[in-house]
């Protein structure tokens, strides 16, 4: 057989592959009939909410001062360059901490690339801004104080002013007891993060749904819900209770004409068929954050579901998550409609308490013999195992078996790997001679991580 001739046979076979196990992504609630108690059942599984966010990094654990401190800063203008300008301009708490604008407008009056984004639900995100360039909350705070077209700030005189001012010099001492010059710019930026992790968003009816009140929606509603997480294919990336995967996609916005355009996600990870790829926003709050999209392109959930209908752009490499050919008769639209609604509180509510996320406790895993071949699985976006555990040159074998590409990276500043794009089929293969404990992660999808420890030779 020629090369050819095998490389179309196995592109066949891929195809099958991908089409069997898309059938079972578009319609994830499986064979339970819409509206029926089986369904209700794989629902409110899918949509429970956590008790809380999930543990801080290591090196910041949220104290109820240092959260304190970071909402104290978050709407302090004078944060700012012109002094006129907080956090929460751009981020309202009122409007979902977005600012209803197409373009957020900067410190100097211009506007900017793209749309202010909501802060609810960011404790779980691995990745932060639109295109995801900041890991961490921590990594993403010194950014829009700093930045020219933003606040306008050079932080390091922001923290010598504050550290010259008595009332701030008490704040900060409260909040990071025991050190002898609490007012830095790492304390600055980790009071922050520790703020931004407890704004989980607000209980709804939803949850009271989740929760087994049948009544809390109404029959629209409920009928909603099933088309978002099954034939409408929605929760494809809007996934689990805060609506999102934190994963990457081009869902075919059009793309504006412009001499630089946005490629969001693609020059990150230096991929190009992560080009027009941004990050999945929660859905939660979201009545309260139009116009939508990272370029603020969309004025109402109307237009939201008009793109999703008809009006995504046919570019060559669009995600298989994202459906194509969706049609949605009146009624439908209206019924996906009412239930995001229910995702968002009332407008009178008031802010939710502060969810206190715990600390990271490190917890005693029995160590894994080293091997000298690991296969891992990649199927539904998942590594399986978890963790991998090498003998000093051994092969770690990532096995993409799953319907959508991936892009494995290690990212330590010991070691740095990156498969480029995985495409269903492809296997990477990578001879691990660097002792140490990595993580693996997906630069499309980076809630999939994999532990992976090397022994010493
Ligand atoms: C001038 C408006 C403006 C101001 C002021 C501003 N932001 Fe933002 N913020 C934005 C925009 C626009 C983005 C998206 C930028 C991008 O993705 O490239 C963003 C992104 C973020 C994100 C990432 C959210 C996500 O989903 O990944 C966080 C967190 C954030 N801002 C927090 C803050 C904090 C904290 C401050 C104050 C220190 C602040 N912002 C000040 C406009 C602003
Ligand atoms: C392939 C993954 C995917 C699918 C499927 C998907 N979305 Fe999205 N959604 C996204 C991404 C990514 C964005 C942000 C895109 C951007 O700004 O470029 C988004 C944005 C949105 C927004 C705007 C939120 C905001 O804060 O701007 C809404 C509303 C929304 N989607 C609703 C839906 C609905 C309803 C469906 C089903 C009809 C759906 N989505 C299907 C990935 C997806």
């Amino acid at each position: 057989m020629t090369r050819r001739a095998l490389d179309a046979l196995l592109a066949g076979a891929l195809l099958l592959l991908s089409a069997a196990s898309l059938g079972a992504l578009v319609s994830p609630a499986g064979s339970a009939d819409p509206g029926s108690a089986a369904e209700d059942a794989v629902l409110r599984a899918a949509y429970r909410r956590p008790a809380g966010p999930p543990p801080t990094p290591a090196d910041n654990p949220t104290t109820a001062e240092k959260a304190q401190l970071g909402r104290r800063l978050f709407f302090d203008p004078s944060l700012s360059a012109s002094g006129t300008m907080s956090c929460a301009t751009c981020h309202e708490p009122a409007r979902g901490f977005t600012d209803g604008r197409k373009l957020a407008r900067g410190n100097d009056g211009r506007d900017l690339r793209r749309r202010a984004p909501t802060l609810w639900n960011l404790a779980w995100a691995p990745f932060l801004f639109w295109d995801g360039r900041a890991e961490g909350l921590e990594a993403q705070a010194e950014a829009p104080i700093e930045a020219h077209e933003e606040m306008g700030q050079p932080l390091d005189a922001l923290v010598g002013r504050m550290g010259a001012d008595a009332g701030w010099r008490a704040t900060f001492a409260t909040a990071f007891p025991g050190e002898a010059q609490p007012v830095t710019r790492e304390n600055l930026v980790r009071a922050l993060a520790s703020w931004e992790r407890t704004l989980v968003s607000p209980r709804t009816r939803f949850d009271a749904w989740v929760e087994g009140d049948g009544s809390a929606l109404t029959a629209q509603e409920r009928r909603g819900l099933s088309l978002f997480h099954g034939t409408a294919g929605c929760a494809n990336c809007h996934e689990g209770w805060a609506f999102t995967d934190y994963a990457f996609y081009d869902i075919g916005l059009p793309a504006r004409p412009s001499a630089s355009p946005d490629l969001g996600r693609g020059p990150v990870l230096g991929l190009e068929r992560a080009d027009h790829a941004f990050k999945t926003p929660s859905l939660r709050e979201a009545m309260r954050r139009a116009p939508y999209m990272h370029d603020g392109s969309l004025p109402d959930l109307d237009a939201v579901l008009d793109h999703y209908a008809h009006g995504i752009e046919p570019r060559p490499d669009l995600p298989p998550e994202l459906p194509r050919k969706l049609t949605l008769d009146a009624a439908q639209r209206a019924e996906l409609i009412a239930f995001l609604a229910t995702l968002t509180s009332p407008p009178d509510a008031p802010l939710p308490e502060m969810a206190m996320p715990p600390a990271a406790t490190p917890v005693a895993v029995a160590a894994l013999a080293p091997v000298a071949r690991a296969r891992v699985s990649q199927r539904n976006r998942q590594f399986a195992p978890l963790r991998a555990a090498l003998s000093s040159g051994g092969v770690l074998e990532i096995v993409n078996d799953d319907n959508t590409a991936h892009n494995i990276r290690i990212d330590s500043p010991e070691l740095r790997l990156n498969s480029g794009i995985q495409d269903p089929g492809q296997t990477v293969s990578w001879r691990m001679t660097k002792p140490g404990r990595f993580v693996a992660f997906c630069g499309i999808h980076p809630r999939m991580r994999l532990e992976v420890t090397v022994a010493a030779p």
